[in-house]
Formats: C-alpha cells, structure tokens, sequence
C-alpha cells in the first residue's frame, strides 16, 4: 500500500510527481507529500488528504526543485496527519525520503537513535529508516544504505535522497514493489508501472534486496552488500491510454464495461476449433500433469473468490482434489504441501504480500507453482515462473471487476486443460464448453444493455439496512463477489450464504429492511432456490432476483428481476456477476461514494 514516485530529468518536476501520484492514489489517500532538492538543500511540502490537495499547495507556494520524489499514503504506525505523511527528512536535513512497506524494528531503532540525541518529529515507523540514515551518512549514499538494509527488519520500497548528491536517486527494495524506468536524459522509479507509461515502457522491476542509484545517464544496480550487477529490463506491452478514464465517471465503471473485450482477449491463442490448448504458456508433460494427486488455489479477496469459482467448475471437469484457501491461512496451517500438489496462486496485481508469502511456502515444500496474474514482471511472476497473464490492462478502480472475469476465463481454460491432459475431459464437454466461453464477450454485452434497468433497481434500494445474497452450486461465487463488491465500495453490510444455508441461522436476520438478492438460474438448483427465495419472502424481505431470460415463473416471487442470458450452466458466474458489480456501483453512486477509493482499502495489499 501507499505510492511512490520518484524523478530525475528535464522536465518539470513537480507536474511528473504529482501526475504519477495521481496515478498511485488507489494504492492510498490519506495524505500525500512532494519533496525537492534544490541548491544542496532539502524542502518538502506535505499535506493530509488527496492529491489534488497537495498539488494545491505546490501550486500555491510556487514549489520546485531540481530532483524529487513523491508519496500517497496508506496509514499503518500513527494517525492520519501531515506530521506522519511522508517524505520524511533526516533531523540534521541531509537526507529525505519516501517509504512503502513496514518497518518493524521501528521502535528499537528509534530508542537507539534518541539516546544518541536525534529527535524525531513523527509517529511513523519510516522516521526510524530516514534518521538512521542521516545518523550513518558520510558521503557515500550506497555505504549508508548497505548499513540500514542491515539494520532494519520488515518490507519496504524505499526512494531516497542526498542533499548533496545532484541528480541522484536512489532506491531500495524488500518486499514492497518498485519498478525503475529510464527514457533518454530521465529516470524514474514508481510503485506500479502504470505511473510510468506516459514516459516509458522500458522498466526494471525490482527484486527483493536490490538497490539502485537513477540518474539522467541510467541507472546502476547493486545488491545489498553493495556490488553492482547487470539486470534486464522489459517492456511493457500497456499503453498509457488504457490507464485513462476516459468519457467514464469513474474506473469502475469503464472496467465494468471492458469485459466483454476482456474476456475475448483472454481466450485469443489459448482455444481454436473448439478445443483448448496452454502447451505454449505451461511447460507441463501429460506425465507430470498426471503425477499431481492435489490441487490447492490459494488467493485473497476477489481472486480468491475467482478460485471458488474455478474449483466448482472444475469438479464438474475431472477427478481433482481441490482445496481452496486464503492466502493469509494457508500459510498458518498444517496443510500438507508436497511435490504431488499443484499450488495456484491468483492476483490481479502479482503483489499481494500474502499469496507472495504463500507461493514461497509451497515452493519451499516442493510443490509445482502456477501463477495467474495481470501484470507480467510482477514480484509473484518473476518469483513462480510459470505463468498465465490475464491480458485485462491495468485496473485501477480498487474495486476488482474485469481481472475476476479474466481470472475465471484463465481458470476455466487451465481446468480444461488439466482434465485434458489427464484424460478425463471427454471431447464433447471440452467442445460444449469452449464454444460457450466464445459467446460469453457478446453475452455480458447483452448483460451491460441492462445498465439502465441495474441503476433504477439500486436507486430503490440503496437505503437498505444491507443485503443477503444468495445461491446454490455455481451461482453461489458470483453471490460472493457480489456482496465483497457492495461492502467495498458503498460501506452497507453485505453478505453471502448458499441459499441453502439460511434457514441454519442467518435467516433470523430477515425483515422487511434487509433484502435478498438472489442468484437463481433456471438449472438443476432451480427449485431449490426459489424455495429458499418463498421463506425469505415469509420473513418479509424484498427480493431481488437474477434469473435466466425466459423464466416466466419468476415474476410470481418478486417484481425485482435483473434477466440474463442463458449459457452452459458451468459458465454461469460469468454472466451472474456482471449484473451484481453495476448493482454495487449504482448502489455505491447513490449513496456517493468515493467509488473508485474507497474509505481504509488500497489496491494492492503488500503488508500481511
Ligand atoms: O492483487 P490481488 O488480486 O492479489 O488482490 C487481492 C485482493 O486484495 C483484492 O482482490 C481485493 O479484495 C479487491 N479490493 C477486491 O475488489
């Protein structure tokens, strides 16, 4: 959480850095901090609030520099105020910098520093990193830095710099992601490399325990005992428009509205003539494929929920033992991890300091690792190795909508594909399923039609108390993303059961305040959820119904009906789920909210 953004170049200083925070303010907007050198002397301008607040002040007092770095935070140690928002500037002004991560020797290092008769001026665990550096600085930044990679603990991205070092950036990274780019005569550095595609698509991600000095010539690499090395950069295949908004109000809704094109894109090269085939992507022999007795999906939030989808699709496929967990868990527990497990680990963003901690665990175990990711070069990516890259584009609503129905076309091919390869998929299922997933870009088309009728239906609701929402069998994940996506983003209690479930306990909850969205697709579940919707009605709570075009009988439960295409009924969360993230965002706009920030969440979750 939190973004950075540094530069060193001939343009204007201050406009690179504000634009780039701009770009980083889903990762944390609580505060937001600029600070310059400028004739060998430190200034930093700081401020509580957005960005727009600070680029305020930079306007206002005429703020510049020659070199800079930027910051929007992400509270973790101490409150939201302008004391605690970075950059934070050694007590003897020699050294500022911006951090990302948590530093967790804070307080013994800063018992340390006090006793020698520093002082500190914030509450924040970066303060211990920046003071601890002015304590040790004697001109030569890479020995200073080398000292306090060894005198801290924790994660961090860390962009620093010298009063007396022109021109010069340097960067540190554990844990925390930051990516360096270099175009002629400039350099940068950013938490996420979106920030930097209106500049240059030429970047180095940066690996845990490296550091880098930036310049206007380039940009040196060198480990944390100080030697330089040689690094690859990559380019990246993004354009800057596709991190625009464009005629939207807001992220959100213009990647709602990307996903037909989405999930088409996902399926280019991977499907033809009604078959399946990653042997491009996945280095796998039928022989290991079959050697694998478990599979185990680990994820957090909105993939995770991807996961639950997948495994209940896949049980429909082949013979898997499969086990879904939450990266934050999976760690803690004694579940067996061995070399007959196939660990797959899914995030959007390749950074989620959990799944990143969970896949080393199971690599350390010795289980094969497959990481399904958005951003290719992400710390999850360059970490696993084998990888399939949902090609959503960057998302930058916080809220997760078009890389879960990337994630669930990419799991619904690798489960095709595994059943194949074991010989357990027969021909016709395979075939049935592939020419589905085709339709389905033109199908949530024809779900995106129903915009108008989603938003009336939320303006009739979005006083409620909060919402149930329920399901049986496959449309039981879409229920679940579809209550995350209302918590996140209109604040209004929201939950998710299988339909069947209720009557064991939350359906005491029940009134005419609280009403039941209800995912029943005319399938084999049919029955069974309308029997489920009839006692929510007994108890008095508004219905509203997703159900399939053509099902007449719906209209006897409830005059709330979003209808949607009929498709395979293993492809259901595709076209169940659309409906419930514009149902959420309307809900959300009525209530006016800030949509595409929501209160205490950052897109990218790198603390555990
Ligand atoms: O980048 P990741 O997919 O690893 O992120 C996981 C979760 O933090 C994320 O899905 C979160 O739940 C979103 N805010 C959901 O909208």
């Amino acid at each position: 959480m939190c973004g950075i953004m540094g530069y060193v170049g001939a343009r204007d200083i201050t406009k690179v850095i504000l634009d780039g925070l701009a770009k980083h303010e889903y990762r944390g907007y609580d505060s937001a901090g600029i600070a310059v050198v400028k004739d060998r002397e430190i200034h930093e301008l700081r401020t509580t609030g957005r960005v727009s607040q600070l680029a305020k002040k930079v306007a206002e007092e005429h703020f510049t520099g020659e070199f800079g770095i930027g910051h929007t935070r992400w509270a973790t140690h101490g409150g939201v105020s302008e004391m605690n928002a970075h950059p934070h500037v050694s007590s003897d002004n020699r050294v500022v910098l911006v951090h990302n991560g948590i530093i967790e020797n804070a307080r013994e290092i800063r018992a340390d520093l006090e006793a020698h008769g520093i002082k500190f001026h914030s509450e924040t665990d970066t303060e211990s990193a920046v003071q601890y550096l002015g304590y040790v600085y004697e001109g030569d930044p890479k020995a200073a830095i080398v000292k306090l990679t060894k005198r801290v603990r924790g994660a961090f991205a860390l962009v620093i710099m010298f009063y007396d070092r022109p021109n010069e950036i340097w960067v540190a990274r554990k844990g925390s992601p930051l990516v360096v780019g270099r175009a002629d005569g400039e350099g940068f550095c950013a938490s996420d490399p979106t920030a930097l595609l209106e500049y240059t698509r030429d970047v180095w991600f940066m690996d845990d325990d490296e550091m880098a000095k930036i310049t206007k010539e380039g940009c040196i690499f060198y480990d944390f005992h100080g030697d330089a090395h040689e690094k690859k950069s990559m380019h990246l295949d993004w354009d800057a428009a596709m991190a625009t908004r464009g005629s939207y109000p807001h992220f959100m809704l213009k990647e709602i509205h990307e996903q037909p094109d989405v999930v088409a894109h996902t399926l280019l090269g991977r499907v033809a003539d009604g078959a399946v085939d990653l042997s491009k992507e996945l280095d796998w022999s039928e022989a290991k494929i079959k050697g694998w007795k478990k599979i185990h999906f680990v994820a957090c939030g909105t993939s995770h929920y991807a996961t639950v989808t997948a495994a209940r699709i896949m049980e429909t496929l082949g013979d898997f033992e499969i086990r879904t967990e939450v990266a934050s868990e999976y760690r803690y527990r004694n579940i067996p991890i061995d070399k007959d497990t196939l660990a797959i680990f899914v995030s959007q963003s390749g950074e989620t300091a959990d799944t990143l901690h969970a896949a080393r665990l199971a690599k350390s175990r010795g289980a094969e690792c497959l990481v399904i990711t958005n951003v290719r070069g992400s710390t999850i990516h360059r970490e696993v190795g084998n990888a399939i890259i949902t090609p959503a584009g960057p998302e930058v609503g916080v809220a997760a909508t078009k890389t879960f129905t990337a994630q669930i076309t990419a799991l619904v091919l690798l489960g095709l594909y595994l059943a194949k390869m074991r010989g357990e998929l027969d021909k016709d299922t395979e075939h049935r399923l592939v020419t589905a997933l085709m339709d389905i870009p033109g199908k949530l088309a024809s779900v995106l039609d129903k915009e108008k009728d989603i938003e009336m239906l939320a303006r009739d609701f979005a006083d409620a108390r909060g919402f149930f929402f329920i399901g049986r069998g496959l449309a039981y994940p879409p229920a679940l993303e579809g209550a995350l996506k209302l918590k996140e983003i209109s604040y209004l209690h929201a939950e998710a059961y299988p339909a069947g479930e209720m009557k064991h306990g939350p359906i005491a909850l029940l009134d005419k305040e609280l009403p039941v969205v209800a995912l029943v697709p005319k399938n084999g579940l049919w029955e069974k959820t309308v029997s489920n919707i009839e006692e929510s009605m007994a108890r008095k709570s508004p219905i509203i119904a997703v159900a399939t075009e053509g099902d007449d009988e719906i209209a006897n439960y409830t005059d709330h009906i979003i209808f949607t295409p009929e498709t395979e009924p293993e492809l259901f969360p595709f076209i169940g789920v659309v409906p419930l993230q514009l149902f959420a965002y309307y809900i959300a706009r009525q209530r006016g909210c800030d949509i595409d920030m929501p209160r205490n969440l950052a897109k990218s979750v790198t603390v555990e």
